[in-house]
């Protein structure tokens, strides 16, 4: 590919940060990086001119398109009217909340954070310092963020899928100490067998399960609604806390996201990502009992930081729930990915390839295989090698995505104008080239 610019870019970025990016995933190889000069909508525009239909959106966070007039307006109002920080208290922080209630029957009370990994903290200490017991149970093949105790999985990579040895827990990378892993059990989505051992082997200091119930980092494979039940029966009844961490599928799946759509409500919740279309703005919150144990008093959780609530995040977050709430902006959205859905179904039959979709029209989890995955486990028996290659031949004709099967086509309100048909093309010839 002819890109000298970022190809420079990246020369000079190694001199002065660790593989020349400024967080690990973005280091997507020395002749694939990526340097973004702008977006706009649904597109991207890299240092050497190229343009992409981005599927991708920054990990998810755009919901309505870049630069969204509407929510860039509101904050520069903001920031130029009122100021950005003070270290107190606005009358915006009580709308916002507000706002998210009127949304999320789940939240009584909320507390805001300034990413997702901070809220999913949160949310943890909250539901530790409630309960006084230790134990937190996440599920295999989700993703909570990048603090110690939440970066320990399942090492599918080196797992046979067809033996009859469980995967062995690694952590995500070095420098992340043996004790953290100490107090985290990880259990397997829909598995009720798992569940029930889980709950009679450390039930007494199980301070909560944590889950995606439509795993963003892993394709949106989703819970069924009698094992998700089931899960908030038993914790329910073993006073453990029900966290659903709703920071890739809040706002997003639905305007009262994944606990909407299943009628099922968690004692603690977590926010983030379409929160702010894109301004860094998270939150935790849920059983006004639960969040009370938050507090400067005597006992109380731990909770703040200098960035809370700033205005920046917080104008951006009231603009971007207010078009969700009163517009039909998560229509669109829905009818767009159930027309992309449909565009590549029929692409993928036309080449013979056994395919299914997982998860809502809003986030699509694409897989290479006959049935859809009920875990993780599952989808590492599905084709995703042959995905990662249609996905390179896809970023090659200017459609941008992650090259791993794991993370969903995000679709955000600025895609109802694309060009469907351009899709069906390039859908078809990156498929053709990378059947090989
Ligand atoms: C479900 C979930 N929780 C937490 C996080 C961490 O969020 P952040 O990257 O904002 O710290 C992510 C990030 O992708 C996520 O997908």
């Amino acid at each position: 590919m002819n890109r000298p610019e970022q190809t420079r870019l990246l020369k000079e970025a190694h001199r002065h940060m660790p593989q020349g990016v400024a967080e690990n995933y973005r280091y997507w190889g020395e002749d694939r990086t990526l340097f973004i000069k702008s977006a706009k909508g649904c597109e991207l525009t890299d240092c050497d001119g190229k343009t992409y239909v981005d599927f991708r959106l920054g990990y998810g966070p755009i919901i309505l398109g870049y630069r969204d007039d509407r929510v860039d307006q509101a904050v520069i109002r903001q920031i130029t009217d009122i100021g950005t920080l003070s270290g107190f208290s606005t009358p915006l922080d009580i709308k916002v909340v507000q706002q998210v209630k009127a949304l999320c029957p789940n939240i009584q009370k909320m507390r805001f954070a300034n990413s997702g990994t901070e809220a999913v903290m949160g949310a943890v200490r909250t539901a530790r310092g409630f309960t006084k017991r230790k134990h937190i149970a996440i599920v295999e093949g989700s993703f909570h963020g990048l603090y110690d105790e939440m970066m320990w999985k399942s090492d599918l990579e080196s797992w046979d899928p067809h033996g009859s040895i469980q995967p062995s827990i690694i952590p995500f990378g070095a420098g992340i100490p043996d004790k953290t892993r100490d107090l985290v059990t990880l259990i397997r989505l829909n598995d009720f067998e798992v569940l029930d051992n889980l709950f009679r082997m450390k039930g007494d200091d199980l301070a909560a399960v944590l889950l995606e119930p439509i795993i963003g980092n892993a394709g949106s494979i989703s819970a069924t609604q009698e094992w998700l039940q089931h899960l908030r029966d038993v914790c329910s009844r073993n006073g453990a806390m029900l966290i659903i961490d709703e920071v890739k599928t809040g706002f997003r799946v639905a305007a009262g996201g994944a606990q909407h759509l299943y009628g099922i409500h968690a004692d603690l919740t977590t926010y983030a990502k379409a929160m702010g279309n894109g301004y860094p703005v998270a939150a935790f919150g849920g059983r006004a009992d639960v969040m009370d144990s938050v507090g400067s008093f005597k006992g109380g959780v731990v909770h703040g930081g200098t960035y809370t609530a700033n205005l920046v995040a917080l104008s951006a977050a009231a603009a971007t729930l207010d078009i969700l709430a009163h517009t039909d902006a998560l229509k669109t959205i829905d009818a767009t990915g159930e027309k992309i859905s449909a565009i590549l179904g029929r692409v993928f039959t036309a080449a013979g390839i056994e395919h299914c979709f997982a998860g809502p029209p809003a986030m699509i989890g694409i897989h290479f295989s006959k049935t859809v995955p009920q875990n993780y486990r599952d989808w590492r028996v599905t084709d995703s090698e042959l995905y990662e290659r249609f996905a390179w031949k896809l970023i090659e004709y200017g459609l941008m995505l992650e090259p791993d099967s794991r993370e969903p086509w995000f679709i955000c309100e600025a895609h109802a104008s694309m060009d469907f048909g351009w899709l069906e093309d390039v859908a078809t010839r990156a498929l053709k080239e990378a059947k090989g």
